[in-house]
């Protein structure tokens, strides 16, 4: 939903690649016309060179505001996530895009990473990044806490891996760590294939790596230094049976190459395979395997500053390998943290965190069987396992600009929506993804935000998709790289700070006002409405025509139903939501701190007057709360026979097109759902409001939003519900249950239901039965399909769109500890 970020592959993305090409033309279009009347006009008064100079200074000068970082101290003290000053937070699992990884919280870290591939006929498949494509029917964190240790089990056709880390703190480097990979068979016959296991170390443009072998094939360590990270040594342990009491029989090889970048490494490993090995474990059967031979260079490969070293194991599971880190600046190591060690670490880590699971949410208080625990235990994780540090440019533009331009260099530690499908920053999901770790750990989460804000440029602007770094881009077609400077996200890391309040530090606020005071002005200014107190949302799709509903990307709603026709006349509703929600928040900062507050709260009054919000906003023909704007309640698509060929051409193919069967006018749009629901989930709604019966029944009606599994997105009996919006986009945001959207449901319900209020009652059963459809899907989806999923089927359930979806959809775990 962060615009592009939902969009799906294929015809859709080239499709929207035109369209956005197209919005480009017609943006520069009226530009130029506009500066040919400026000309003309200053010819005329005679102050002609004055007026075009002045014009094109203020494009440049807007053009320089764009890429200038603002000028507020950063919301982050410097230095203060480095290995002094955070050394548990150094090294992490913070490469999310791949099965198991490691690497530092450091500008072009070294990065550590685990591949596989099980030997077979023409090679197997090698895994490395998480792919929906590879088919895997499970993988994610069962348990990890953002800082010492995780536990993760993959399932690949027959093959079960689990992949664990511990790490221990000394020294000035953030400490050793270790890992253990646990590898067995399941249901497949015997011979049992084989397996390799490749471990890597790569540099990224700085820091050195050199080899140590033994007997010529058999990577045995490497030893090297890095920025920040001084020396160290990786120690690659021979394999042992699964009772690790004996030394399990193994083939080696390895790779040194010089790396055309972290993006390529699979290429690398998978052009460097050869399956001139034999495998020969005394007394069994010979047999060939894929080896990593010799690198010769990949096609259009730029030299590069990167070293890649690779240690391949290739053994018949079951069997365990472990791999050691250790800094050079730990003095008087206990031991080495394998083997016993390694267990004993892991187990308390894993008492340690189910007891820290049990005090911060209480499931087992609460009566949830132990399946259920584990369920939440593992949607927890697999967020914590998802947080990734990135670095790298943005490339935005402005509708003033012809060309976009990379945004100065930036690091952002931060969730991520999908490990497989969206590994990167998305403006809005984080909020919701803050408000689950601001329970576990609101030091980190304090840390998100601050880095988020970071990102802000001198207009008060942040980008909503944070693609940084070449391995965030290779995640990316090329066409959705660019953040457009008029698109704004909804302001949901206000919903996780209002939560952190209570115990944020004061120094930590009084580094923030500034910075929340730019990002509110730039909403309060680049997105006002029509009238005072309203509010439009910037760059929805231009030429309807090209879809049932012209999409708005920026409300993070995609394809929700907005007025048929764009205009500066519309006024959306959500948004002035969010901006109340907004004033709010900011008045409480500043009374915290003692800054004056008066605006913000005269702004928070105004949008929570439910008499204006009535007027502005309630639909009568409707029944609910809706958007308003240029609306014609009668489109369709219809195909269109293409333009007859020019000779010696084959046919183009028919193409599905808007119809408009009643021509568009000033109204209340007629769609209800999630958007209807935002005085509701954002709490500006009086209980004793006389609409508020209404929202509680268009929410509860079968008809309408209820379903056996959360509520839907759009009314079973809306005119767009399930409907497809072009040829190539299915619906979206058109009926399916979305978890965020849902869980403020259940906080605005339990707020109303402990409130005196005329529909008191009323919202505390519709708040249990909520809760239970909701908890009981997502947990049975789990069980059934193995993972949490971007959307859930609002007829069967099931899940759908990207997985593993841990983001927002782990919310499941505050919904079920009752904390909102
Ligand atoms: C090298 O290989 C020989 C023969 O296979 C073996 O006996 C010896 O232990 C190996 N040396 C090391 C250091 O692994
Ligand atoms: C938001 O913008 C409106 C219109 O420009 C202005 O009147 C109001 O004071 C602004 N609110 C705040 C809190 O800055
Ligand atoms: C509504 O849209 C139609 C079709 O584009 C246009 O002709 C009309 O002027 C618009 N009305 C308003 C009030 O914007």
């Amino acid at each position: 939903m962060a615009g592009e970020r939902r969009r799906r592959g294929g015809e859709g993305a080239r499709e929207r690649a035109r369209d956005r090409a197209t919005r480009r033309e017609q943006q520069r279009g009226p530009g130029r016309g506009r500066t040919a009347l400026v000309i003309a006009a200053a010819a005329a008064a005679v102050a002609l060179g004055v007026a075009a100079v002045a014009t094109e200074w203020s494009r440049w000068s807007a053009a320089a505001r764009l890429v200038t970082p603002h000028p507020a101290p950063p919301a982050l003290p410097p230095d203060s996530t480095g290995p002094l000053a955070s050394p548990h937070r150094f090294w992490g699992t913070y490469r999310p895009h791949v099965y198991f990884g490691m690497k530092t919280r450091s500008p072009r870290a070294l990065v550590t990473g685990l591949m596989w591939l099980q030997q077979g006929e023409g090679g197997g498949s090698l895994r490395h990044t998480c792919e929906q494509s590879d088919g895997l029917s499970r993988y994610g964190w069962l348990m990890h806490d953002g800082v010492n240790f995780g536990v993760q089990e993959i399932r690949d056709k027959g093959l079960f891996l689990k992949t664990e880390f511990v790490k221990r703190l000394g020294g000035e480097h953030g400490g050793d760590w270790s890992w253990r990979i646990t590898a067995r068979m399941e249901g497949v016959g015997s011979p049992v294939p084989l397996l390799s296991l490749f471990f890597y170390v790569a540099t990224d443009g700085q820091g050195t790596l050199k080899p140590h072998l033994e007997n010529r094939t058999r990577l045995a360590a490497v030893t090297g230094t890095a920025e920040e990270l001084g020396s160290f040594t990786l120690t690659f342990l021979r394999p042992t049976t699964e009772s690790r009491e004996d030394p399990k029989y193994a083939s080696y090889n390895y790779l040194e190459a010089a790396s055309p970048g972290l993006h390529r490494l699979t290429e690398v490993v998978r052009s460097s395979l050869s399956n001139r090995f034999v495998f020969t474990p005394p007394g069994g059967p010979r047999r060939r395997f894929f080896a990593v031979d010799t690198f010769q260079g990949l096609p259009g490969e730029h030299p590069r500053e990167g070293q890649l070293l690779l240690h391949q194991v290739t053994l018949e599971p079951p069997g365990i390998v472990e791999v050691t880190f250790e800094s050079g600046s730990v003095v008087g190591r206990p031991s080495r943290l394998a083997g016993g060690a390694l267990s004993a670490a892991l187990s308390q880590h894993v008492a340690a965190f189910e007891q820290r699971f049990e005090e911060t949410f209480g499931l087992g208080r609460k009566g949830f069987p132990l399946p259920q625990q584990r369920f939440a235990q593992a949607a927890l994780s697999d967020l914590l396992g998802g947080m990734g540090y990135f670095h790298g440019r943005s490339l935005v533009q402005s509708p003033l600009q012809e060309q976009p331009v990379a945004a100065p260099e930036a690091v952002l530690f931060t969730a991520v929506p999908s490990r497989s499908f969206f590994p990167r920053g998305f403006l809005w999901d984080e909020g919701f993804h803050q408000l689950l770790l601001a329970r576990w750990d609101p030091v980190l989460s304090r840390e998100v935000i601050a880095h988020w804000l970071d990102l802000m440029n001198t207009e008060g602007w942040i980008p909503r998709e944070q693609i940084l770094g070449e391995e965030a881009r290779a995640k990316v077609p090329p066409e959705f790289l660019l953040q457009h400077s008029e698109t704004a996200n909804p302001p949901t890391l206000l919903l996780a700070l209002q939560r952190l309040l209570p115990d944020a530090p004061l120094p930590y606020l009084r580094r923030l006002f500034p910075r929340l005071h730019a990002w509110y002005n730039w909403y309060n200014q680049t997105q006002a409405g029509p009238l005072p107190l309203t509010f439009r949302w910037r760059g929805r799709d231009t030429q309807p025509e090209r879809f049932l509903n012209p999409k708005t990307l920026a409300s993070g709603l995609d394809d929700y139903p907005r007025a048929s026709h764009p205009s500066p006349e519309e006024r959306h509703l959500d948004l002035r939501c969010w901006m109340a929600l907004a004033s709010r928040v900011l008045a409480e900062v500043a009374e915290r701190l003692g800054e004056p507050a008066g605006p913000y709260r005269v702004m928070e009054q105004a949008l929570s007057d439910n008499g204006l919000l009535e007027q502005l906003h309630w639909a009568p023909e409707l029944g609910a709360f809706a958007d308003y704007g240029n609306h014609s309640a009668a489109v369709g698509l219809r195909w269109q026979s293409p333009a007859p060929p020019a000779p010696g051409q084959p046919p183009a193919a028919p193409q599905l097109v808007r119809e408009v069967r009643e021509a568009p006018r000033l109204r209340f749009v007629g769609a209800l759902g999630y958007v209807s629901l935002f005085p509701l989930l954002l709490q500006l709604l009086r209980p004793d409001s006389p609409r508020l019966p209404a929202v509680l029944a268009a929410m509860r009606s079968e008809q309408q939003l209820w379903t056996p599994f959360g509520l839907r997105s759009l009314a079973r009996d809306s005119p767009l519900y399930m409907q497809r919006n072009t040829q190539h986009d299915p619906p979206y945001w058109r009926g399916s249950i979305w978890v965020n959207i849902n869980y403020l449901a259940l906080q605005a319900l339990h707020s109303y239901a402990n409130t005196e209020g005329p529909q008191r009652e009323q919202a505390a059963e519709l708040y249990r039965e909520l809760r239970h459809n909701l908890v009981a899907n997502l947990y049975r989806q789990h069980a059934e399909s193995g993972f949490l999923w971007e959307h859930y089927s609002d007829s069967t359930g099931r899940g759908q769109g990207c997985h593993p979806f841990a983001g927002w959809s782990a919310l499941v775990v505050l919904a079920m500890a009752e904390d909102y």
